[in-house]
């Protein structure tokens, strides 16, 4: 087992009614709040009004930033800091999904420090400081309510890249299962293979922990059992509760303790197509991650393996990520580049992206010539 520091500052209120507590959390964190969200969900599914009633019965004054994307943006991070120094807030409050309290994390750092979004992403300006952050989750995936992760992307410099730092946890975040209750059929999917992605990159982290190992089983486990049910009861407040649990504890540190890192190479080579194409995160991963798995076989072959016993009952690798796949299918989440729209052409764009930015992961690095051969099998 590595050294590792356990440590999550994180106030996760879960369940029914629990954004009722929000105002008096905010109240005790700021005055003026800049509040953040997407395209326009969080106004139909109730979690915009009920944050807002929060924050003005506590007297606290909202500034508004919205239009946040999926596959979020660091010109759109870049201009509501700048409209939040102008307002001079004090806490940024996110409603939204994982692009929208990316952003927010992004951006609490911007309004304290006046600094570059893409400077802060690229680690070319190191902040001292950020506004506190309070999070509302109205989808379940990414697990960055409880995460010090952030992931935005450029378009000039044609990236999607990760950011990390302590800083950036939210103070609060709110967790509604209720508010899921509305996420359509394919992002309901995306969530289940993300949080079984961000499982799965734990396991193929570097080094030994077996209670990590334990937990990364116990969360795949949740899906596999819970996710098909989802899938055929999308209004089941019990089943999008299990989930969302699950997604959250996919990506807080619990999974990796005693691990030097996670891989992630499945994710960066994601990135790539979600920059490219802005295809869903989610949908990006069941396509990679039984292509990497093949083309992994041999390297990886004992980890998948022991994947495949402790999930699918297989001593079989061919096996285990047939499973795999036709766990991500039955939850209607694609398999190929072409379900989503990304057609043979696009192979050699593909691949000359991945290459130039070396996509792979930290455990197990990709030669050129197995992102080539991975390549052929997301066809
Ligand atoms: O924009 P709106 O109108 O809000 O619609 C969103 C968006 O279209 C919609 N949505 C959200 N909640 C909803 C809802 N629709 C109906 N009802 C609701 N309750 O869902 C769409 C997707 O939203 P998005 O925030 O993009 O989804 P997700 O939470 O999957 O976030 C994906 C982003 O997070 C990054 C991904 O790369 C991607 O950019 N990740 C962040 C991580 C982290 N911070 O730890 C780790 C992950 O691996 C991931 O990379
Ligand atoms: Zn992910």
């Amino acid at each position: 087992m590595r050294n590792f520091i356990a440590f999550n500052p994180v106030r996760l209120h879960f369940g029914k009614k629990v954004v009722n507590d929000l105002g008096s959390s905010a109240a005790s964190l700021g005055k003026k709040a800049l509040l953040v969200y997407g395209g326009g969900s969080v106004l139909r599914n109730g979690s915009y009004k009920d944050t807002l009633v929060q924050l003005k019965t506590q007297g606290i004054a909202v500034t508004e930033y919205n239009g946040i994307k999926p596959n979020p943006r660091v010109e759109d991070v870049n201009e509501a800091a700048g409209i939040g120094r102008n307002e001079e807030v004090d806490i940024v409050v996110a409603v939204g999904g994982g692009s929208v309290i990316d952003s927010a994390k992004i951006i609490t750092i911007c309004i304290a420090e006046g600094c570059d979004a893409w400077k802060v992403m690229t680690g070319k300006y190191n902040p001292a400081s950020a506004l506190p952050l309070i999070a509302v989750l109205t989808i379940a995936a990414t697990g960055t309510e409880m995460n010090a992760v952030a992931v935005l992307q450029n378009s000039e410099t044609k990236e999607k890249i990760g950011y990390h730092n302590v800083l950036i946890y939210p103070v609060h975040s709110f967790l509604d299962p209720s508010y899921t209750l509305s996420v359509p059929a394919d992002y309901t999917a995306y969530g289940v293979v993300d949080l079984v992605a961000h499982s799965l990159e734990a396991w193929f982290g570097e080094g030994e922990a077996t209670l990590s190992d334990r937990f990364v089983i116990s969360v795949i486990k949740e899906a596999l059992e819970f996710g098909p049910e989802l899938m055929r009861d999308t209004g089941n407040y019990e089943l999008r509760a299990n989930i969302m649990w699950a997604a959250t504890n996919a990506l807080n540190n619990l999974t990796m303790y005693g691990r030097e890192s996670g891989d992630w190479g499945v994710h960066a080579l994601g990135h790539v197509l979600s920059f490219l194409y802005d295809t869903a995160h989610g949908a990006t991963l069941s396509i990679i991650y039984p292509a990497w798995m093949k083309v992994l076989k041999e390297r990886a072959g004992d980890r998948i393996l022991q994947l495949g016993k402790e999930l699918f009952g297989t001593s079989d690798v061919d096996q285990t990520i047939e499973a795999m796949e036709s766990f991500f299918k039955l939850l209607g989440s694609p398999l190929k580049c072409q379900e989503v729209g990304i057609e043979t052409s696009r192979k050699e764009e593909i691949l000359s992206l991945m290459n130039r930015d070396q996509a792979g992961g930290m455990n197990f690095k990709l030669s050129d010539k197995e992102r080539e051969e991975l390549l052929e099998y997301m066809f």
